[in-house]
């Protein structure tokens, strides 16, 4: 009885997940992560703030960013083809996918064990609504 219990809430888990994942965005990694704040101090904060707040640059965090229903895959090509910039579209393929799952981190985004991939971050019309809202 107990386990036919557990199978059940188990079913429930995955059908929960299963429609998070067709609103969330692509799943990146803590490493992709950790790589694009680095970056991000280096080559954006400048514009951006430190915390990604704003400055000379829209704010990359927080509800003044995440409000205006942008999907992830416009933000992304901007971030890929606009950004830096004093440099557009200079970075690799890598560097700006770092760079976009610590935005996402910034923004409430929970890694996972998936690396965000450059031509799925392109195409994803996923919505940049915060997790939870
Ligand atoms: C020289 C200043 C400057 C630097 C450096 C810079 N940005 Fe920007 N960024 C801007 C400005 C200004 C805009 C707004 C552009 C527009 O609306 O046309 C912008 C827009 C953006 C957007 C789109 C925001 C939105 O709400 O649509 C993203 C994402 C972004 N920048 C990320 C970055 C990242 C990541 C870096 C570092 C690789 C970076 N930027 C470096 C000035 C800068």
């Amino acid at each position: 009885m107990r386990i036919i219990h557990r199978a059940g809430w188990a079913a429930l888990g995955a059908l929960l997940s299963a429609g998070c994942a067709m609103a969330a965005p692509p799943s990146y990694t803590a490493a992709q992560a950790g790589a694009g704040a680095s970056l991000y101090t280096q080559q954006c904060a400048m514009c951006h703030g430190a915390n990604l707040e704003g400055g000379a640059g829209p704010a990359l965090a927080g509800s003044a960013f995440t409000s205006q229903g942008q999907t992830l895959g416009a933000v992304f090509n901007i971030l890929s083809t606009q950004m830096p910039a004093t440099q557009p579209g200079g970075l690799t393929h890598t560097q700006y996918e770092d760079l976009m799952a610590y935005i996402l981190q910034k923004n409430g985004y929970p890694p996972g064990g998936a690396p965000l991939a450059y031509d799925q971050a392109r195409s994803s019309t996923a919505s940049l609504t915060p997790p939870g809202t």
